[in-house]
């Protein structure tokens, strides 16, 4: 019988093992009865979106993406100027050694107040944090939840948009917002986010 055998080493050993065993594969015999449930509803996703697809209501359609809705009416507006200089000051904050590429950012929020942000670098290169990402982080644990306009401005004579990762970020928490770029004499470009993120992943595909 196993376990009677009087090297108790021995015995312990294969009590231990024989134990890890079954948990294992009562661990493994969980996640197959487990599977049913996310498989099934899986399944019923995407059955669901086929029949959106063929009904024309595919969540995914481009044209069903519904911007942030801002009533301009109750909405407080700084002039692009107010904007562009606010993100021209916090510009020559930047920490960028490194690249010695320095840029500001201002946001506008739906009540009329600006938060600005500059480029964070550091020796690891790669935990550099955009300045849209700082201005954005500051609003949104300073309690801010609606954004109107991001400035964003750089030493270029060419418009500096934001990289894909801020462009992310923005979408997710600002909606489609009007997108200012600048550089330190003229407003170089102005588009929405949606043109810059034609096609976005967010929280609306993970329902
Ligand atoms: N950078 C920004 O802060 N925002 C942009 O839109 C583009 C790039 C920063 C990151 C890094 O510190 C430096 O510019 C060079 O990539």
């Amino acid at each position: 019988m196993a376990g009677s055998n009087d090297r108790s080493g021995f015995k312990q050993q294969r009590g231990t093992k024989d134990r890890r065993e079954d948990e294992r594969r009562s661990g493994a015999d969980r996640r197959v009865e487990d599977r049913g449930r996310p498989e099934g509803e899986r399944r019923m996703q995407g059955e669901r979106r086929q029949r959106e697809r063929r009904s024309g209501r595919d969540r995914r359609d481009e044209s069903a993406w519904q911007p942030v809705s801002i009533d301009p009416a109750s909405t407080p507006s700084l002039d692009d100027a107010a904007l562009v200089a606010a993100a021209i000051d916090v510009r020559q904050r930047a920490r960028a050694r490194f690249s010695n590429f320095k840029v500001g950012a201002a946001l506008e929020t739906d009540t009329g107040d600006v938060v600005t942000g500059c480029n964070v670098e550091n020796a690891t290169y790669g935990l550099t944090m955009c300045a849209e990402r700082v201005a954005l982080y500051k609003a949104l644990s300073d309690g801010h939840e609606i954004f109107t306009r991001i400035v964003v401005v750089a030493d270029t004579d060419d418009p500096t948009p934001p990289c894909g990762s801020c462009r992310q970020l923005l979408w997710e928490y600002c909606g489609d917002i009007e997108v200012i770029l600048a550089n330190l004499t003229e407003v170089t470009r102005r588009m929405r986010l949606s043109q810059l993120l034609p096609l976005p992943f967010d929280a609306r595909l993970l329902e």
